[in-house]
């Protein structure tokens, strides 16, 4: 495996590979890879001859200078991670070498999928991973490129920039991996304690409660009664737990109608923001 820096070297490696000539499969991501990253990577792997991992902090997407700070970079594990998952190259450019200068980006507003839910609680946060991963994209020129369910407004928002601006790119969703505990893994669970880590159990099991809710008819109570639970919960902070489809990430209008509900949920437990989400029909 090469880890590439800038691109140039991405580009030069690309050339001796006849990179267009083969199935290339890309995964991005901001690093501390743990087992949800490393499943994307086999999943790309099995569908393609040759595929590149990125890991870069993206400056723009933060709308909170702290969480970009405290945000863990581990470029040396995280080798060893991609390598042992199947990775052929890791692309790790600088922020301003990916951006060609100062890391700005441009206002995109494709209404709710944009600006409601993670749009609404952290404004311009997906004005930069649209920004970054456009940019990404031109320089790996990928076949497939894969995104976890994880983030799930994330995926929504990527399709529409892939259908819209790199037409031919094929967008490929990988399932949400949890800890044998149920919590979501996340790069941000590094920041949390063994005690944190636990109450953001509350999470998951509202989300189950959810789900049951949903398959007993009863989605409405179950929203309702586990918005107040957690709010009761004195070691997490509710932003939102609600019921939407996942296609438009406009609120869910029952049964019946051609979408993907999913509950969702975003809360801080020790000061860590956390998002996780389940499907209702499973
Ligand atoms: P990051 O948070 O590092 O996530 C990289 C990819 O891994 C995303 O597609 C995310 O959905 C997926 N992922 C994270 N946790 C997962 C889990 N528990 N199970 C399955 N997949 C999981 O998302 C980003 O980085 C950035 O916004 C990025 C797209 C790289 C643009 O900067």
């Amino acid at each position: 495996m090469v880890l590439l820096q800038s691109l140039d070297a991405l580009a030069n490696w690309q050339a001796s590979l006849v990179w267009h000539e083969k199935v290339t499969g890309f995964v991005p991501t901001m690093g501390a890879l743990h087992e949800g990253h490393a499943s994307m990577i086999k999943l790309a792997k099995r569908q393609s001859e040759v595929v590149v991992v990125s890991i870069l902090v993206n400056p723009t997407q933060f709308n909170n200078a702290k969480d970009f700070e405290t945000y863990p970079r581990t470029l040396e594990g995280d080798m060893d991670k991609a390598q042992a998952a199947g990775a052929d190259a890791v692309f790790a450019p600088s922020p301003e070498a990916l951006y060609g200068g100062q890391p700005e980006a441009i206002p995109v507003n494709w209404g709710a999928l944009t600006h409601a839910y993670e749009g609404a609680r952290r404004p311009g946060h997906f004005d930069g991973v649209v920004a970054v991963v456009d940019l990404l994209f031109q320089a790996v020129q990928p076949t497939l490129a894969v995104f976890g369910e994880k983030d799930l407004q994330q995926v929504g928002v990527i399709e529409k920039l892939a259908k819209d601006w790199h037409p031919g790119l094929k967008v490929v969703v990988a399932p949400l991996v949890r800890e044998p505990s149920g919590l979501a893994m996340s790069s941000r669970n590094a920041r949390l304690s063994v005690q944190g880590a636990t109450s953001a159990l509350a999470l998951h099991q509202a989300l189950l409660a959810v789900q049951r809710g949903a398959q007993d008819g009863g989605v409405v109570q179950a929203v309702k009664a586990q918005r107040a639970a957690l709010t009761a919960n004195p070691a997490v902070t509710l932003e939102y737990l609600d019921v939407l489809d996942a296609l438009t990430f406009e609120p869910w209008k029952g049964r019946g109608q051609e979408a993907r509900p999913y509950v969702v949920v975003a809360a801080e437990v020790e000061g860590v923001r956390l998002i996780d989400n389940m499907p209702l029909t499973a």
